[in-house]
């Protein structure tokens, strides 16, 4: 008898270990595919009528890319060097310059605590010290800052914005100060394999994105105007994330750096 409920509490105990195990590997890991969509141009963008300050920027963009600085700011975000940089720091009472932004995008720009920080911040930062100003942080919806800029609400527009021919037509860019490429996110096990996946025919998959972003523009362009899928357009990229985790989506298209950012996050 005394054998028999050992027996069973070693059952019992393996059945629950089993159960455990089951529901840990079920949460499902996110994954980037291997293949890129689009390799792009980040840059700063700028009112039509305001050469004189995208001039001003454009040298100092020129001077920090020659003294190293950009490297540091961009090794500090994404390799989480040491580097001592500080900026701004006897900027109260300058002329401002005024930053628009959208803080949803690690390590480019998000909050840590109520400061907005990252790549974008401190290249902002150091460019403003450049042009002895006191630089402002204004955070909005991606889509607004293009109009902010256009109607003077904000000086320029910095938010891993990607150069391209349609906005243009609105706005002035600097030089190109960092490279992104679009990729996608899926769920480990999805029958997405590789970008041209969602391009196939009679392929019908349901794509996350952040609204008015590149990633938004190409899938609505290349996928649901084909009528090869439908696009799900969301006000920040970690909530498509989260939608895709919670099977409402098949897939995210988002710049590489904070889908990196992103899957760290939940796979940890
Ligand atoms: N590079 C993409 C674009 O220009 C996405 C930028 C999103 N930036 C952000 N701060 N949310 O459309």
């Amino acid at each position: 008898m005394k054998k028999i409920s050992k027996i069973l509490a070693a059952l019992l105990a393996m059945t629950l270990l089993f159960a455990l195990s089951a529901c840990g590997s079920s949460k499902g890991e996110l994954k980037i595919l291997d293949t890129e969509y689009v390799v792009e141009e980040y840059a700063i963008c700028f009112a039509k009528d305001n050469e004189e300050l995208l001039d001003k920027v454009n040298a100092a963009l020129a001077e920090l890319k020659e003294e190293g600085v950009l490297d540091k700011v961009v090794d500090k975000y994404i390799s989480g060097a040491e580097h001592d940089l500080t900026f701004q720091q006897d900027a109260e009472g300058k002329p401002e310059l005024r930053m628009g932004t959208n803080a949803e995008f690690p390590p480019y720009e998000y909050r840590e605590g109520d400061e907005i920080v990252g790549i974008d911040a401190e290249i902002a930062a150091a460019i403003a010290d450049k042009l002895d100003m006191k630089l402002v942080i204004e955070d909005m919806a991606f889509d607004s800052i293009i109009a902010a800029v256009q109607s003077g609400k904000v000086d320029m527009g910095m938010a891993g914005m990607t150069v391209i021919e349609d906005r243009l037509q609105s706005v002035n860019f600097s030089t190109s100060y960092a490279t992104g490429v679009q990729v996608v996110i899926v769920l480990e096990g999805s029958p997405i394999t590789t970008v041209d996946d969602l391009f196939a025919e009679g392929a019908n998959y349901s794509i996350g994105v952040q609204t008015g972003t590149t990633g938004d523009l190409y899938s609505t362009c290349d996928i649901e105007d084909e009528g090869l899928g439908t696009v799900e357009r969301y006000n920040k990229g970690a909530d498509a994330v989260q939608a895709l985790v919670s099977g409402k989506i098949d897939c995210v298209i988002i710049d590489n750096e904070p889908a990196k950012a992103f899957v760290e996050a939940y796979n940890k």
